[in-house]
């Protein structure tokens, strides 16, 4: 009996126990529970797992297809249809061997993975332990989490989420969610959940053509969707009893909110954000929330050239357009292609094929309020990159709006949607699509369970037809701005020494420092002052009156070719709100600019003035953020003004702004401006961006956003911040509006009493929102010139 027993313990020694014996020093009852230093998972041993002390969540190498593997986490108990929930994956994208495979945790700490026989590791932790005492384990709530001695946490899968979250796992501002690409390919779809610049908690959507936010309601402001931008932490997560809160004010209940089953919260392959439960006795998730309910309202999933449509059986169903096929019969995101040969621009004739209730969201070339379909039918024709256009009365406004589309994305056919779509078609082939029953359908089978029924939906927002805006495009703003950079020193700078080639595509003059002293009296009236110079009025030869800019001497003065070759550029820019370089003198030690002249002076000298009514001051705000956005937009944001203020933004006759100054920053410290790295503290007290006191934060065009935040409250509120005071307005404005506790009255009392004339209140209440926002703290929060802009365009069209 003795022996028999010795004898089945060595056979379960040798045979059995190595197999699950991880943790060296477990003894072989119990399932191994952690990985030490220097030991490894293989893909090959069937028991190589990890599970959490609950036995609920289980760590290992997961088959996801023919000889492919995922290092992932999963919940142990499979579904009633056998298949595994997975919460985590390390390698999504670049799926392991079946063979030679293996996680191992390093004796330096770092944990890694490595692929059959590539010799560099297809992921790893980057993690070091000096301590040499490191230990991964699984936890009950689901979290990976590399350990060592002192208790302090190296690395842990909840901070790298793949497309769940699981209770207690908080969604930070370092992590995203990014959807599977199908229910059965568990690579990176094109679906993310992350934390905007603004601090919003937002669905987007990005494939290699298209980016675009589409929850919430991209259509409304942050704040009309009740988010909160002025967070400056950025979490968000759910609790095991179902309560989700966001730093931006999200706040939801899930519809079984206070029991306690197994929860996830997934942002699934079709775009939807989705919180679970899992019904233990039935053995299925059951959802509790989701963020959209219209399953159309999620962009990209029908691709180019077809339609959304709602069905309540499959949740959406994708149509071509009249006389487009498919491209790929297995995969909507494809699109569709037209069956007619899209002839070139301008040698034939187009007709318009009608096709009511349809909708294209956004990639609008232009908005035409209060216009005729014959009007717009013209604006299509004659532009080439038109493909159609929407078109629809607005009964509020009391007029039609049309807006031609460049591309036919974001799809959607919906009998409440009231406007038509008008897609542009050559005039021969127009004849064979005049029944419109050619829409064929097909559908996406995009839920796991096509009927996703909720007990209470969230839908916070209601349609709203309004300006289509927001062209989110998340510029690579670094790696374009040097591409730009360089391009523009040894693109133009190359051809510098001809003069005369310049001159010819510049179109302005050099003038001689006589011509100019003879011009201006020898320098005795002076107008202006600042940006490296003074500036003077003066007459030309041909009676035009201009404004001339001395600079200074410096140190390291340009010569011609160099001067010229800045100058040159900034002469070809050209926009109404930027003020027109006419010439340039550079003689000897003098380097002069000679610029259009305004009559009204500058935004400065005029704020205290009665002319300056609301209007006006709306229309410089416009005005300036047109001519700033223009500026950093042109070359993809090479050109930064670095000192916008009052004092730089001139008016003219009808008090329409322009910007002045602009490139002056790179014109005067060539060498500091290698890298966009100017020399530090540029620009003017009380407007300067907080970044510019901080040696390693990098300039950026969010510097001219802020200090045109400071001019717009300085219009708005008539404080002046030119005498450099240390109290921040921005401070000043929040105070009041937290003050007012949620009633609008503050507005009353930020706004200057004394400038003469009405204000549309809710236009002001936007102007001093978007103001706020340009002046944010964090430059990722603040807007582009461009949003600005929109914005500002979105408020005139409320009034
Ligand atoms: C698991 O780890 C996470 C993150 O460290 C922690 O919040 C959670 O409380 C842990 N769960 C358990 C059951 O220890
Ligand atoms: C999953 O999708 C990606 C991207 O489209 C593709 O490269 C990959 O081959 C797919 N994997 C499987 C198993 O279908
Ligand atoms: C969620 O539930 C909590 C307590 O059960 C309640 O205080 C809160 O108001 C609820 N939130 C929402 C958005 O319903
Ligand atoms: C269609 O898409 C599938 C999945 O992305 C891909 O495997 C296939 O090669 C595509 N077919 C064509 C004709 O492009
Ligand atoms: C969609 O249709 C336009 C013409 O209307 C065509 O230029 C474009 O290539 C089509 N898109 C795709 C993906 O084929
Ligand atoms: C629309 O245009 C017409 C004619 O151009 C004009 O009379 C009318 O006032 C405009 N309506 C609005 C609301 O601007
Ligand atoms: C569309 O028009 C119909 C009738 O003209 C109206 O009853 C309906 O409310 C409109 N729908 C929307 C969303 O404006
Ligand atoms: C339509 O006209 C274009 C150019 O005029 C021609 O190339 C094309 O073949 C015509 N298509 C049909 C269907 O007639
Ligand atoms: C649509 O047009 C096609 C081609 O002209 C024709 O064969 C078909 O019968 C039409 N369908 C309807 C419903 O009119
Ligand atoms: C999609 O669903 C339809 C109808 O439910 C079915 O016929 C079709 O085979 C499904 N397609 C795929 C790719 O699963
Ligand atoms: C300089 O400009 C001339 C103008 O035509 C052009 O032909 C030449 O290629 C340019 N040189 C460089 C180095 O770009
Ligand atoms: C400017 O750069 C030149 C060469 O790049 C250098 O010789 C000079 O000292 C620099 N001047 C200053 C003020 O840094």
């Amino acid at each position: 009996m003795a022996l028999s027993f010795t004898f089945i313990s060595v056979i379960w020694l040798i045979f059995i126990s190595p197999l699950p014996l991880i943790s060296s020093s477990s003894s072989f009852s119990s399932p191994p529970f952690a990985l030490k230093l220097g030991s490894s998972l293989s893909v090959e041993k069937k028991y190589d797992f990890l599970f959490s002390p609950n036995n609920l969540y289980t760590a290992g190498f997961y088959h996801i297809g023919e000889n492919a593997y995922c290092f992932s986490i999963w919940l142990t108990k499979p579904l009633s249809d056998g298949s595994r929930t997975i919460v985590w994956m390390a390698n999504r994208d670049s799926p392991v061997n079946g063979k030679f495979s293996k996680l191992s945790l390093l004796k330096t700490g770092n944990l890694i993975l490595r692929d059959a026989y590539q010799r560099l590791p297809i992921w790893a932790s980057d993690t070091r332990d000096s301590t040499e005492t490191a230990v991964l384990r699984l936890n009950n709530s689901g979290n990976l989490f590399l350990q060592n001695r002192d208790a302090k946490v190296l690395w842990q899968s909840f901070d790298s989420p793949t497309n769940t979250l699981l209770p207690t796992q908080p969604l930070t501002k370092f992590a995203s969610l990014v959807s599977s690409r199908s229910l059965t390919n568990h690579s990176s779809g094109f679906y993310k959940l992350l934390f905007d610049n603004d601090n919003v908690v937002r669905l987007v959507y990005s494939d290699s053509k298209l980016i675009g936010v589409y929850w919430p309601n991209p259509e409304l402001r942050a704040w009309e969707s009740g988010r909160n931008v002025y967070g400056s932490k950025r979490v968000a997560a759910m609790d095991s009893s179902g309560h989700f809160i966001s730093t931006d004010d999200l706040f939801f209940n899930t519809s079984d909110a206070g029991d306690q089953p197994l929860r996830k919260l997934t942002l699934d392959f079709d775009g939807n954000f989705r919180a679970y439960s899992l019904d233990e006795s039935r053995g299925i998730w059951q959802v509790t929330w989701q963020a959209i309910s219209e399953g159309c309202s999620i962009h990209g999933s029908c691709g180019e050239n077809s339609t959304c449509s709602n069905d309540p059986i499959h949740g959406r169903k994708c149509s071509c357009l009249p006389n487009h096929r498919m491209i790929n019969h297995t995969d909507w995101s494809y699109g569709c292609e037209p069956e007619f040969n899209p002839t070139s621009c301008g040698n034939s004739e187009y007709d318009f094929l009608h096709l009511p209730h349809f909708d294209f969201w956004g990639y609008d070339s232009r908005y035409m309020p209060n216009t005729t379909l014959s009007a717009c039918k013209q604006e299509c024709i004659n532009s080439c990159s038109c493909k159609g256009f929407q078109f629809k009365y607005d009964w509020n406004k009391g007029f039609s709006i049309c807006y031609p589309k460049f591309l036919l994305v974001n799809g959607l056919s919906s009998v409440n949607f009231n406007g038509s779509m008008y897609l542009k078609v050559p005039k021969n082939i127009s004849l064979s699509l005049n029944n419109n029953s050619v829409v064929q359908g097909f559908n996406l089978n995009c839920s796991e369970k096509p009927t996703i029924q909720l007990d209470r939906d969230y839908d916070m927002y209601h349609q709203k037809e309004s300006i289509k805006f927001l062209k989110l495009v998340t510029y690579v703003v670094g790696g374009l701005e040097i591409i730009c950079i360089v391009y523009f020193v040894y693109g133009t700078r190359s051809n510098s020494s001809t003069r005369g080639y310049l001159q010819a595509t510049s179109g302005f003059k050099r003038f001689s420092y006589a011509e100019l002293k003879k011009a201006s009296k020898s320098f005795s009236e002076e107008i202006g002052r600042g940006g490296g110079g003074i500036v003077y009025k003066g007459v030309l030869s041909d009676n035009r009156v201009v404004a001339i800019k001395h600079l200074n001497e410096s140190r390291n003065m340009q010569g011609e070719a160099e001067l010229l070759a800045e100058i040159s550029t900034l002469g070809k820019l050209n926009h109404m709100n930027l003020i027109e370089i006419l010439g340039y003198c550079a003689e000897s030690k003098h380097r002069l600019l000679v610029y259009e002249y305004m009559e009204n002076g500058s935004l400065s000298q005029n704020l205290q003035s009665k002319n300056l009514d609301w209007d006006k001051r709306f229309d410089i705000a416009l005005g300036t953020a047109k001519g700033l956005a223009y500026l950093h937009e042109e070359c993809l944001e090479w050109i930064l003004h670095c000192d916008v203020k009052p004092h730089n933004i001139l008016l003219d006759c009808n008090y329409k702004p322009k910007v002045a100054d602009f490139g002056l920053s790179k014109l005067l410290d060539r060498n500091g401006t290698r890298d966009m790295e100017f020399t530090r503290a540029r620009g003017t007290r009380g407007y300067m961006a907080p970044e510019w006191l901080f040696v390693n934060l990098p300039i950026t065009s969010k510097v001219d956003v802020y200090s045109y935040g400071v001019v717009m409250l300085e219009m708005i509120t008539g404080a002046n911040q030119s005498g450099g005071s240390e109290g921040r307005m921005d401070s000043w404005v929040r105070e009041k509006i937290v003050a007012a506790g949620g009633k609008n009255d503050w507005v009353q009392e930020v706004v200057d009493s004394t400038v003469i004339g009405n204000y549309n209140m809710s236009s002001m209440r936007t102007l001093i929102k978007v103001a706020l926002r340009c002046c944010q703290e964090d430059k990722d929060a603040r807007p582009t010139m461009s949003q600005v802009v929109d914005m500002l365009l979105h408020v005139e069209d409320e009034d």
